[in-house]
């Protein structure tokens, strides 16, 4: 049994979807912070299987423990957190509190549950300021913000728990900027108010729902001057999570290497594609045109950003399939058939 933390968000939905259809049973604990229920009845409806829940928040040990027990989990995915960059320079205690104060309790209750097998969401965001291209999982590692520093925060505490506890085996994914829906148009990136990110962005203006995309700078220095980032579809982030968890059990099984692991991997596709690139295969996908303008650059942002994905091929087997087109496809699928997301 597999406790899903903030199983019923973004990421955390299509990789329900994914471990049911390999035959995993699961409980998702969350607490809906920044998910909607509804998620998680689509994913029971496309898997044709059925799944606990348990509503809980990551920062109350005692529920925790409780789940834990409740369901035997023997391996925890933890995707519960928050996530907009803005929104934690602003609020930078919540983001504390929720990604590194709900980690510890969830790692003390695996601890007292003598739960060993976790795969975390961690953030190509740790990187920084990209010094090198592509980026490799041995890049330094400089945050430029409190969600930034919360994902960093978390991976030096599971780097010292497992020197502590070298039976623990764990999984550190390192994720690009997932985009992209499940093929059957139920389940999708459902963003409360006026999104941050580009796709949703895109999908949006595509619909009619906004104006004008604002193109956030085009002096980067790119190919054609706007932002170069690594795009993956969230079905196939989703399948990084199944390969990293059988990783994971197959280390254990195997007894290959009685002392566990802490893997550190990068889940990226490797190709960079620019703002307009985005928009283009947008309008493609959508027969659509997206009315966009250029806007001065967004606070923050860098210039390019794309993986070095072979260490998810040599410890995972791991590798995205499915391509820009894809990608904009099944966001433009979902934005048809859920206009309004979950509340459609
Ligand atoms: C953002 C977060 C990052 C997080 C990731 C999750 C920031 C600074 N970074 O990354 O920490 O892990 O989301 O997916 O917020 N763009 C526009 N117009 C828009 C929206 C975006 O031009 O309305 C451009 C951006 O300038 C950037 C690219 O599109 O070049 C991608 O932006 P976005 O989807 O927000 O992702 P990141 O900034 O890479």
């Amino acid at each position: 049994m597999i406790l899903v933390t903030g199983g019923a968000g973004y990421i955390g939905s299509h990789t329900c979807v994914e471990l049911l259809n390999a035959g995993f049973d699961i409980t998702v604990f969350d607490n809906f912070c920044n998910s909607n229920p509804e998620a998680l009845a689509r994913v029971e409806r496309i898997s044709g299987r059925k799944m606990g829940l348990i509503e809980g928040d990551c920062r109350d040990h005692a529920s925790l423990v409780a789940a834990l027990k409740k369901c035997k989990a023997n391996a925890v995915i933890h995707f519960a957190g928050l996530k907009a960059v803005g929104e934690s320079v602003a609020q930078p205690l919540s983001y504390y509190d929720n990604n590194v104060v709900g980690t510890l309790r969830l790692l003390q209750a695996m601890q007292e549950c003598d739960v060993k097998t976790l795969v975390f969401s961690s953030s190509a965001t740790v990187y920084g300021d990209p010094v090198q291209l592509p980026l490799t999982e041995d890049h330094p590692l400089a945050p430029t913000n409190p969600y930034g520093r919360s994902k960093l925060m978390v991976e030096e505490i599971l780097r010292d728990l497992h020197h502590s506890d070298n039976t623990l085996r764990i999984s550190i994914l390192r994720y690009f900027n997932p985009v992209g829906a499940h093929a059957s148009g139920l389940i999708g990136e459902d963003p409360q108010g006026i999104p941050n990110n580009l796709m949703p962005f895109v999908a949006q203006v595509a619909v009619g729902r906004r104006e004008a995309l604002s193109v956030w700078g085009n002096d980067y220095p790119t190919p054609d001057g706007t932002g170069v980032r690594d795009y993956i579809h969230v079905v196939d982030l989703a399948h990084g999570h199944l390969k990293a968890l059988e990783a994971l059990e197959a280390s254990q099984s195997a007894q290959v290497n009685k002392s566990g692991q802490c893997l550190i991997v990068n889940l990226g596709t490797g190709l960079g594609y620019s703002v307009l690139d985005v928009v283009q295969a947008f309008e493609k996908a959508s027969g659509r045109s997206i009315p966009y303008r250029i806007a001065p650059r967004r606070p923050g942002d860098i210039a390019s950003c794309y993986a070095d994905p072979k260490r998810a091929f040599a410890l995972l087997d791991w590798k995205a399939k499915l391509g820009l087109e894809e990608m904009c496809a099944s966001s433009w699928h979902w934005q048809c058939t859920n206009p309004k997301g979950y509340q459609s």
